[in-house]
């Protein structure tokens, strides 16, 4: 797969993918999310690119093969390269292993943190016996006692954390998204405090784009953030590793340890490095193992997850990072 640009209209660039097959366009099941569109307005499109431009100096000198042991709320983990909020896919397969469960299980071989985002108590359970080292993403329902009972029910399952994903309000009609018919709603701070209050467990917000969000989030009593544009839900959004450094900063300046995570366009451990450097504690892959999920199941996932390992450990070492908790931006420089 390479990007290029296609050409130019005043302000505006058009970019396209230029694929060997066109099967490989998308590896997930066809219809299920948003295909990179290729238009300047593609959030996950401009993410990529933006991660490509950002080029890291060399440090060797004194340098040692580094740690990638992550504590997260707590709990330590063997990488800060973490599972995605997937959902749904189990729809996708008819018999045979179920990728909801088979990427749960592979978290739990390597030792990192699974994710899973909208699936129904039901389907939850099965997840969290597979794995309960799982944070419960819930789509932020306009009907709230639906959130508060879906936390209550990832707690009774042993779940590690629970969140919502706000930034899943808004549908292509320009109202509020209804998702397996099910409407989404506004979601205000009251709301994050009273989930965050309720939990019991670390209480985590995805879909931050801007200050003023992480600002609010922590006011609200979350114990982490993802920033995110949902693989690019947002028109125009901009790239996690564009917003990341500020947050850190107003957060810091705010007095505020809340854990910052980052997602979108992790499709390597230099992506990886690009986002820890500048501000994330630990990072979600995404549509990376989508396609190795679906054709290998674990196996795969823990392969692509591996060499993500490796990619990240390899940058940390040429550039003189000794472990998870000492990275440092000034490495970095975007070109
Ligand atoms: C099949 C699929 C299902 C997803 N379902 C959810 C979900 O239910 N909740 C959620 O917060 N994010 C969901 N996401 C978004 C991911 O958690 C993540 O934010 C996104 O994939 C990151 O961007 P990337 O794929 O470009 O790395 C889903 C993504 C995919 C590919």
């Amino acid at each position: 797969m390479m990007l290029e640009v296609t050409k130019a209209q005043g302000a505006v660039k058009h970019w396209s993918f230029k694929m060997e097959k066109q099967e490989e366009r998308w590896p997930g099941p066809p219809g299920m999310i948003p295909v990179t569109s290729g238009r300047a307005d593609d959030a996950a499109l401009f993410t990529r690119l933006y991660l490509d431009r950002i080029r890291v100096e060399m440090r060797v000198i004194g340098s040692v093969k580094p740690s990638l042991k992550t504590t997260l709320f707590g709990r330590e983990f063997s990488s800060p390269i973490m599972m995605p909020a997937f959902s749904h896919l189990n729809k996708a397969v008819r018999d045979g292993p179920r990728p909801m469960e088979e990427y749960a299980r592979a978290a739990s071989s390597l030792g990192t943190l699974n994710f899973v985002g909208m699936e129904p108590d039901e389907e939850f359970a099965q997840i969290a016996k597979a794995n309960p080292v799982t944070v419960r993403i819930i789509k932020p329902f306009a009907d709230h006692g639906l959130i508060r009972s879906q936390i209550d029910f990832a707690r009774s399952c042993g779940a590690f954390a629970v969140g919502v994903d706000i930034d899943h309000i808004a549908g292509r009609d320009g109202g509020y998204d209804v998702v397996d018919t099910i409407p989404m709603g506004p979601v205000m701070e009251d709301d994050l405090r009273q989930y965050a209050a309720m939990a019991g467990l670390p209480f985590i917000a995805k879909g931050v784009l801007s200050v003023s969000d992480a600002l609010k989030a922590a006011d609200a009593g979350c114990a982490g953030i993802v920033v995110s544009h949902h693989h690019g839900r947002i028109p125009f959004g901009m790239a996690p590793a564009q917003v990341l450094p500020e947050i850190r900063k107003a957060l810091a300046d705010a007095g505020s340890d809340m854990a910052v995570l980052a997602d979108c366009s992790v499709d390597s451990g230099y992506d990886a490095y690009k986002l820890m450097a500048l501000g994330a504690k630990a990072v979600c892959a995404g549509r990376s193992i989508l396609r190795p999920l679906l054709k290998e199941g674990q196996k795969g996932v823990e392969a692509q997850i591996r060499k993500m390992n490796a990619e990240l450990s390899e940058l940390m070492l040429y550039t003189g990072i000794p472990d998870t908790s000492s990275f440092d931006p000034s490495v970095l420089h975007l070109c």
